[in-house]
């Protein structure tokens, strides 16, 4: 009780104090400080002011920086740091889960222009003229996998080919991208909350969304999580990397303006199986939650503010700032941090 109390009050104290405990927190406990960074992590405030070293669970040091919103709108102007820590190189092998069209499809495109093996998912046996444009650029190596997020016997069908593709490789990325949003989206038809009126949610439309986003990444995980692990020689803060795309409409904070309900709880459920997640794969991946920002592709009609190339060249350097000392988060294609 007494430990727990404390550990509560150094959080606190860091959140609130920031600079005033940098000092104090150097002189904590191991443990009070994996607690603290925890804590902080799990918190996920932007960070500003505060970094100190402290040592994780594994006994590895980790340098945080942690957060102290000033000023700040969260998720606008509550921005983390993100120097390159764990970099897509010729030794990285990354699975992109929908990387047919869209966004999947631009990290594909990036990740194989950084050397990586690049395994891209598409459904059914069709690959999309895009994806066979990159797959026959000699400059790339990338191979096609068919994958159904919402279907266990092609998750499973996939995992087993990739393994006995890969042999003894590991897989160091997954980049789960595959996503959907169905039109159905208003409490009753009416104009409700300054919207115009759209059509009504319907069960169907909820428990289809539920499958492809929520249901679905976390069955993509407990199939492909094991075939996950450093590339050989790697330094040992450079545990594979757990990407999944979700969005700020996901956020219970962001949400003000109500309605498109089967998107909007289905990503806020996978924001929290990802956090499972994070705690169930600690030491072995470590995962993060990106969102893409507002982003002109076939999911919103082609309208959007940035375009792909600039929506996933963000959320590549949150991947590539990622590794063992760096906690579980939500964070944008703009490094801000995005309140839950
Ligand atoms: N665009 C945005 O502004 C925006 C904003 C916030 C979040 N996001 C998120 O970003 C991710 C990518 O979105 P996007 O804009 O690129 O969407 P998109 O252009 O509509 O592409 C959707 C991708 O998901 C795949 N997919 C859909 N259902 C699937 C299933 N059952 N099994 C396997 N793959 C499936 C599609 O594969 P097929 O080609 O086989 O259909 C396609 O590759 C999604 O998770 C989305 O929610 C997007």
């Amino acid at each position: 009780m007494l430990c727990r109390l404390w550990r509560q009050a150094s959080v606190a104290a860091v959140l609130i104090f920031p600079r005033a405990t940098t000092v104090a927190f150097a002189a904590l406990p191991p443990t009070h400080k994996t607690s603290v960074i925890k804590n902080l992590s799990t918190v996920g405030t932007g960070a500003t002011s505060l970094s100190a070293t402290g040592t994780t669970t594994n006994g590895m040091e980790s340098k945080i920086e942690a957060a102290t919103p000033v000023n700040g709108i969260p998720g606008q102007d509550i921005k983390e740091e993100q120097p390159v820590r764990n970099p897509i190189t010729e030794s990285s092998t990354v699975l992109v889960v929908g990387g047919g069209r869209g966004i999947g499809l631009e990290f594909v495109h990036q990740c194989a222009g950084r050397g990586a093996t690049v395994i891209a998912t598409h459904r059914g046996s069709d690959i999309s003229t895009d994806l066979k444009t990159f797959m026959d650029d000699t400059r790339y190596n990338i191979e096609a996998l068919s994958l159904d997020v919402g279907d266990e016997e092609s998750i499973a069908n996939a995992a087993k080919e990739l393994k006995a593709r890969l042999g003894d490789r590991p897989l160091t990325h997954v980049i789960h991208s595959a996503g959907t949003y169905m039109k159905g989206m208003s409490f009753d038809g009416t104009s409700r909350g300054g919207r115009p009126p759209q059509p009504v949610v319907t069960k169907e439309d909820m428990m289809t969304t539920y499958l492809v986003n929520a249901v679905g990444p976390l069955l993509v995980a407990q199939a492909f999580a094991p075939l996950m692990g450093p590339a050989p020689g790697s330094d040992e803060k450079h545990l594979p990397v757990y990407s999944i795309l979700t969005s700020k409409v996901g956020s219970v904070y962001d949400n003000t303006s109500g309605g498109t309900y089967a998107y909007r709880s289905s990503k806020s459920a996978l924001n929290n199986i990802a956090k499972s997640l994070s705690v169930d794969l600690a030491g072995e991946a470590s995962v993060v939650l990106l969102h893409p920002g507002f982003v002109r592709t076939d999911m919103t009609g082609g309208k959007g503010l940035i375009d792909t190339p600039e929506s996933v060249s963000g959320m590549l350097r949150a991947v590539e700032t990622t590794d063992a000392t760096v906690g579980f988060r939500f964070v944008d294609f703009k490094a801000c941090i995005i309140p839950w």
